[in-house]
Parts: structure tokens; C-alpha cells; sequence
């Protein structure tokens, strides 16, 4: 049996000739259900209530006839074969009812022709539905990425940074109204415009050298600055990201990018840096004045200052840490024992050892330090590193016994150069313990007291690149 439910619309005035249609089917392993019609209206009525595989119409009926049953076909819209079926068609109206629509037609004398025909016109609807249904997906699919592209382009029209697609001379081929207002040009204008047309020659080599290497090595560049020059003769700031503009094969075709205008960023960063250092210059003057008050009191404490602050400075150089952070530490380093000033003279002199209770009151000098110097306004965090000088990596330092991490890479830089400092140097009580005992005090201690980074750059700088400690100029910043 080729399909066992196989509905058939039987347009046809005798129930006897449907019959022998369906005896005729059931021969050829077609199994039918079918519904047998001989008005249009009934046959209009049947085509909206049920689904059909095939329709085979007499020619001619009392109320109805083939021709008419194929514009009410053609008029409802369904794909559905129609076999015309009689036996006294003439080849005349035979070909009239073909073109209007009929699939073919069967002589009831030659009924024989009958099933492989309805295979035929099976399979063939089958293809036409799987082609009709492959072009609504492909149509739905388009519309959908219509319907995206024009979102992406609302998007890129909206935002505040210039879009812009090149071709591979640099020629704009598609941008934003952002980018017009960057450039100053307009729209039409702007179309076809090459690069070169909006930028000196310097930054024309800089622009072709970077699309050049997005081009080899399709990496795109992100936030790479240039000059452009507007329209008006402007110049403008400029940050760019520039990216390969590849067609649907995959083949690099141009380029694309976002554009925004720094300008502003930039003096407001230039601004910012001449405040900067102008705080700095007088951050610097008041650090030297408070190094000052220390030596008239404390001469030997200023000498130590000064030397730890300049080996700290140093290390950090060696430890290749950022120009602003080596000036802080430099800063922090001349007056590291301020806080000394309220400690009594007596006990900073005193050329004998000092008892437990002395002792405990010059250890408050890191903390008092951190009072004189947590209000004064600096770019660098100069209290909180005067406030940490004395704390060890293993939480045994004082006062707070900070740990690892918490305390600040400056602080532990400076807890170095302060003890290399002070074994290396006189001290009132005793004379230098010499650079080699300082050397084995920070190295047996590394990563227990001292962090492991800084003392591997202060040795390096001692052992293998000659520094020394300089015992005059005590104020020299
Ligand atoms: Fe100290």
C-alpha cells in the first residue's frame, strides 16, 4: 500500500463512477478516503474544512464543471493537484482545463493511467510545499536580518563615538553622524573621503603603519591615539580602535572602527598633572622643612633619614615601580622618623642602650608620625607609609602588626632600606655592625620579615651594582 490515507475530493455527480475511482485507486495501494462534491459551493465548503492530497473532477456536471472547479481551486489558494477525469472530454477542452491550472487529465477508458499520475502529481506537490516552505524560511531569515542589520544601524547612529568602515585605501565608505561632527564635514561630503585628507602627514604615517598591521596580521589596534585636523582647520585629539572589514568569504576588504575625541580628556589631564605638581613641589617643601626641624634636634636621625630614603628611592627604581609611586617613597623615606620630634631628646642621644620603657617610646614614633602627617594633602599616601615603616611581612612588626598584603609595597620597601641604614650605620650607642651583617640580617629574613622582591633588588644594588651609602648633603631631596 504506497499511502493508506490518501484524501481524495471527488468532484463528480455519480456515486457509482466515484466508486469505481476509488476501486481503481485501491488496485494501484492506494487506501482513499474521500468526500465526493457537485456544487462549488460544496466543493468550496470541503476545500475549507478538511485537507486534501488530490482532487480528480469530472469535466462536466449537471451544476458544475471542471473549469469552474479549477478557478475556485486557483481562487482559494491551496496548493492541491487537480486530475480532470471523463470520458468524453474532447483534446480541445482537455488543453483548455491544463492551462488553466488542471495537472492532467485521464480518459475513463485509459484508467491504467490513473495511479502512476497521482504519484506524479504526490511527489510533485511534495516538492513545491518543501520549496515553498524553504523560501518563507529564507524569507524569514532575511527579514530577521533585516530587521537586525537596521537595529545595529540605529545603534551605531546613535552613539556618541564616530563609527566609520573604510575600503582599503582608507577611503570612507559608510560612518555615523558622530563622525561627520568630529570631522566637521557633512555627509555628503564626508563619503569617499580618504584619510589623508583629514590628517598631517605625521599622523598619516602613524594611521597607515597601524592599519597596515591590522591589515598582516588581522589583530585589530584598540585605543591608539592621533591628531585629526577638521574641516574648519582644527585640530582634535583623537582615540581610535580600527579593526579588518572582511566580506562573506572571510577576504579582508577594509576597515572599521569606533573614533572618539580626547581632546578634552586631554587638557583636563595636562591640567590636572601642572596641579599635580604643583602639590608635589609643595608637599616637597613642607617634607623638607619637617626634615629640617629634625636635624637641628636629632642630627643623626635626619643622616638616617636621608640615606634609607635614598636607598628605598633605589630599590623601587630597581623594582622598576611606576616614576609617581619611586617619588612618594622617596618623599615618605626623609621623613620616616618624624615622628621622633616628640620623643625626648635625651633618649634619641642617649649613647648607652636603651631600657625596655625608653625603648617602647621611640616605637611610638611610627604612629606619631602618622599624626603629623595624616592631614597634610599629598598625592602619595605619605602617613599611612610613615605609619607602616616598622611592621614585618610575618605580622611581628609594631604598631599594628600588619601582614603580607596589608601592608603597602612602599612601607616594606622602606622597613628594608631602614634597617640596611641603621646596621650599616654609627648609631649613638654602638658603632656600624657593617654592610655585611646587614646583608645576612635581610637575607636570612627574607619572606619572614622582609619581603622577598625588595630585598632580592637591594642586595643586587649593593652586591653586583656598586651602591653605596652617602654620608653627606643629609637634606639633599
Ligand atoms: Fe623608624
Amino acid at each position: 500500500m504506497k499511502d493508506p490515507s490518501l484524501r481524495v475530493l471527488m468532484v463528480e455527480d455519480s456515486e457509482n463512477d466515484a466508486l469505481l475511482l476509488i476501486r481503481v485507486l485501491r488496485k494501484g495501494g492506494y487506501h482513499s478516503v474521500y468526500e465526493r462534491v457537485e456544487t462549488a459551493a460544496a466543493m468550496k465548503k470541503a476545500l475549507q474544512e478538511r485537507q486534501w492530497d488530490i482532487i480528480l473532477c469530472d469535466h462536466s456536471l449537471p451544476n458544475f464543471n471542471a473549469l469552474s472547479a479549477i478557478a475556485l481551486l486557483k481562487e482559494s489558494n491551496i496548493d492541491i493537484p487537480l486530475i480532470v477525469v471523463t470520458g468524453t472530454v474532447g483534446e480541445e477542452a482537455a488543453v483548455k482545463c491544463m492551462r488553466l491550472g488542471a495537472r492532467d487529465y485521464i480518459m475513463k477508458s485509459k484508467m491504467a493511467r490513473l495511479c502512476p499520475v497521482i504519484a506524479r502529481e504526490l511527489k510533485e506537490a511534495q516538492a513545491r510545499r518543501k520549496h515553498r516552505q524553504a523560501e518563507f524560511q529564507k524569507k524569514a531569515a532575511l527579514e530577521e536580518l533585516r530587521k537586525s542589520e537596521e537595529k545595529h544601524l540605529a545603534i551605531i547612529e546613535n552613539i556618541e563615538e564616530g563609527y566609520y568602515e573604510s575600503d582599503l585605501k582608507g577611503n570612507l565608505t559608510f560612518f555615523n553622524s558622530a563622525m561627520c561632527q568630529l570631522l566637521g564635514y557633512s555627509r555628503e561630503e564626508l563619503f569617499g573621503i580618504n584619510s589623508r585628507r583629514f590628517t598631517d602627514k605625521e599622523n598619516a604615517k602613524k594611521l597607515f603603519k597601524t592599519f597596515l598591521e591590522v591589515y598582516k596580521t588581522g589583530n585589530p589596534a584598540k585605543a591608539f591615539d592621533w591628531q585629526i585636523i577638521r574641516k574648519d582647520g582644527a585640530t582634535r585629539h583623537i582615540e581610535a580602535s580600527v579593526s579588518q572589514l572582511k566580506d562573506s568569504s572571510g577576504k579582508p576588504i577594509g576597515f572599521r572602527g569606533i573614533v572618539r575625541d580626547t581632546t578634552e580628556r586631554k587638557l583636563w589631564e595636562e591640567k590636572l598633572q601642572q596641579t599635580l605638581e604643583i602639590l608635589k613641589k609643595e608637599v616637597n617643601t613642607a617634607i623638607h622643612a619637617l626634615a629640617t626641624a629634625l636635624e637641628f634636634r636629632d642630627p643623626y636621625t635626619a643622616g638616617h633619614q636621608s640615606r634609607s630614603a635614598d636607598l628605598a628611592r633605589t630599590i623601587a627604581t630597581e623594582m622598576t615601580l611606576p616614576k609617581n609611586k619611586i617619588d612618594g617613597i622617596r618623599m615618605a623615606g626623609s621623613i620616616h622618623d618624624i615622628g621622633k620630634l616628640s620623643i625626648p631628646a635625651e633618649i634619641l642621644s642617649k649613647p648607652t642602650k636603651l631600657t625596655d620603657i625608653e625603648f617602647s617610646l621611640i616605637k611610638e614614633h611610627a604612629q606619631n608620625g602618622y599624626q603629623m602627617l595624616k592631614d597634610v594633602e599629598s598625592p602619595w599616601p605619605l602617613a599611612e607609609m610613615v605609619y607602616q615603616h616598622h611592621e614585618r611581612m610575618n605580622g611581628t612588626g609594631y604598631p599594628r602588626n600588619l601582614q603580607g598584603d596589608e601592608i603597602l609595597l612602599e612601607a616594606r620597601i622602606m622597613a628594608v632600606a631602614d634597617v640596611m641604614e641603621a646596621m650599616a650605620s654609627h648609631r649613638p650607642y654602638r658603632p656600624s655592625l657593617g654592610l655585611q651583617t646587614a646583608y645576612e640580617e635581610i637575607e636570612k629574613n627574607k619572606g619572614i620579615l622582609y619581603d622577598s622582591a625588595v630585598v632580592d633588588s637591594c642586595l643586587r644594588l649593593f652586591r653586583q651594582k656598586g651602591y653605596e651609602f652617602q654620608y653627606r648633603n643629609i637634606h639633599k631631596m
